[in-house]
This record gives structure tokens, C-alpha cells and sequence, in this order.
């Protein structure tokens, strides 16, 4: 399917044909609500995944953000894309991220670094810390 984050129904009408949406499904928004900009009301578009999928079902997200260590290398990343990609990159705070995702209820450890959000293992030093992890529940 190629159609984007913000036409809602176009996503939900082709994912219809191969997912049962009266059972929970997981919607996987990894990398991407950071190319939506204000305007398109980026928690608008999160409530209505939200509202087409049955109770039980999870939302798994990630935001690109500049409050880490790295963050003026992260902006400075984010400014690449103006005029060189047709979206550009919204950064935001890890409250506006939590205002995002809002619809659902986040699993423990909340929102954090995508790194050390449950690692498989020991975490290694370093300063990539540019983008939120957050894994909720709807109810
Ligand atoms: C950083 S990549 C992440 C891709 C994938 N989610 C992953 O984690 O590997 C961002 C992708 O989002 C796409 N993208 C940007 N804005 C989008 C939008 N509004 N709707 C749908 N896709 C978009 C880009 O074309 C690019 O393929």
C-alpha cells in the first residue's frame, strides 16, 4: 500500500482487506509521526488508528527528538531534509510526544529512549539518544 500516515482512510480501507479489525492488531507508527507536521494534527491522526481497532490493540511509536545530548547534531539532521525530501522533520519533546500518543495507554517503561526501552541486553555507552520509544495499550 502506498498512502500517507494522514489519509486515514485510504490506510484503513486497504488494511481491511487483509486484517480483521474487530480483533486487536498492532499499528507500528516506528520513525514516521516526526515527518507530520502541526497542522496535520498528528494526535488527531493517532485517535483515529485508535478508534478503528478493537480493544486490546497496541500502538508501538517512535519520535525523533532534540532534548538528548545530541540534540543539536539532531537538529542540524532534521534541517537536511528541507527542500531535499517532500516532508520535512517536526522534532518534538518527549510531553509532546506523550500529548500524541495520548489515545492509548503506555505499557511500563512509558516513553524513553528508544535504546534502552526494554533493551535484549547490557546498554552500551554513547549519545545515540535522538528518538522516543513508546509502546501502548488500547483499552
Ligand atoms: C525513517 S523511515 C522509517 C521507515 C520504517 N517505519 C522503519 O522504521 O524502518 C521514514 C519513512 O516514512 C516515510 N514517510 C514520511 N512521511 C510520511 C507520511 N506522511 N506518510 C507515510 N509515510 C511517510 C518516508 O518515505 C520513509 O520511508
Amino acid at each position: 500500500m502506498q498512502a500517507k500516515l494522514q489519509d486515514v482512510d485510504t490506510v484503513l480501507q486497504q488494511s481491511a482487506a487483509l486484517l480483521d479489525f474487530s480483533e486487536p492488531v498492532a499499528v507500528m507508527m516506528v520513525a514516521i509521526l516526526h515527518f507530520v507536521p502541526e497542522e496535520d494534527d498528528p494526535r488527531g491522526i493517532v485517535n483515529r488508528y485508535a478508534e478503528a481497532t478493537a480493544p486490546g490493540s497496541y500502538l508501538i511509536a517512535s519520535h525523533g527528538t532534540a532534548e538528548g545530548p545530541a540534540g543539536e547534531r539532531v537538529g542540524q539532521a532534521a534541517a537536511q531534509y528541507e527542500g531535499k525530501a517532500n516532508y520535512s522533520a517536526h522534532l518534538r519533546t518527549k510531553e509532546e510526544f506523550a500529548a500524541i500518543v495520548a489515545a492509548y495507554e503506555l505499557v511500563e517503561p512509558g516513553i524513553d529512549w528508544t535504546k534502552s526501552w526494554r533493551p535484549d541486553g547490557a546498554l552500551t555507552s554513547g549519545e545515540e539518544v535522538a528518538i522516543y520509544a513508546a509502546v501502548g495499550r488500547k483499552d
